[in-house]
């Protein structure tokens, strides 16, 4: 597997294979990869000529009590598994190389959609995770840039930054990844003790519940809302940072659910803070 450092040699490595004609796929990722992120560059796979699968672990998402120093990372392990999936050349910059002006003078905010759900408990990372989005967007230029529906707001957000400001990559959402009794795939269930994971559970089987209530016929969010925040609360070790139905574009809150909309759930399991949603998808089909 190709590892690359520097910028230089990742320009050098996309000017070669776009000389050729071919199209090139990009998988951002912080690492520490698993089948959600596999599935991202298998799309990748079948889509492009040549992946590039970018792993940094972006302090510019991180708040202040968040996880920066301690998120996991297996460069070794990452290489091989990426490889195995059909990745051609991994980007794996020094905070240094990415940032060498730390902090940036120059961010990239999208509004509105950052300001809920999640950008409302955790200040700074959409912007984040736009700025440093932006920066792989231009160092890689990419045709196509695949990112999982796990990070349902994430996906929006840079569908929106690359619409908004004319930027020629296409996004492509990628289904969640579940284990096999539900738990969406994701770098942090490391973190999670036996008995939390097994609490954990109660994301998925709450959004579960939500589904089955709508497809009976229930519209009132707040009544699928009280269904799964009941199923979360039975977990003792479980707290609800957030659980919304929200519009699946703009992501604004309804009351009686008519178009596509988003159940998006935060949830902390002890101190392991971890997302999950579903799509439902309205009457009108909008
Ligand atoms: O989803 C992630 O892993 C990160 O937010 C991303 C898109 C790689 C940006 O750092």
């Amino acid at each position: 597997m190709l590892i690359l450092k520097k910028i230089s040699e990742v320009r050098d490595w996309v000017r070669r294979k776009s000389s050729k004609g071919g199209q090139i796929g990009l998988v951002p990722t912080m690492g520490y990869l698993h089948e959600g992120h596999l599935s991202l560059a298998r799309a990748a796979r079948r889509e492009n000529d040549f992946v590039i699968m970018s792993i940094f672990v972006n302090p510019l998402q991180f708040g202040a009590n968040e996880d920066l120093d301690t998120y996991p990372r297996d460069l070794k392990r990452d290489s091989q598994l990426a490889a195995a999936a059909g990745v051609d050349a991994i980007f794996a910059p020094e905070v240094s190389e990415m940032y060498p002006y730390y902090p940036q003078l120059t961010t990239v905010n999208v509004t509105e959609i950052t300001e809920v759900l999640c950008g409302a408990v955790r200040p700074g990372h959409f912007s984040g995770v736009a700025t440093v989005v932006t920066k792989l967007f231009n160092i890689v230029q990419p045709d196509r840039a695949y990112f999982g529906q796990k990070d349902y707001q994430q996906c929006l957000v840079i569908k929106r930054m690359v619409a908004d400001l004319n930027m020629p990559v296409e996004i492509k959402m990628v289904p969640i990844v579940r284990e096999k009794d539900g738990l969406a795939m994701s770098s942090r269930n490391v973190y999670l003790s036996e008995e939390e994971r097994r609490q954990a559970l109660c994301l998925n089987e709450a959004l579960r519940i939500c589904r089955d209530l709508y497809d009976k016929g229930e519209r009132s969010a707040r009544k699928l809302l009280d269904a799964v925040q009941d199923r979360i609360r039975q977990e003792p070790l479980a707290a609800i940072d957030y659980a919304e139905i929200c519009s699946a574009e703009l992501l604004q809150e309804v009351d009686e659910i008519k178009e596509n909309v988003v159940v998006a759930l935060a949830v902390r399991i002890g101190s392991t803070r971890l997302i999950d949603n579903i799509v439902l998808e309205g009457d009108t089909g909008v």
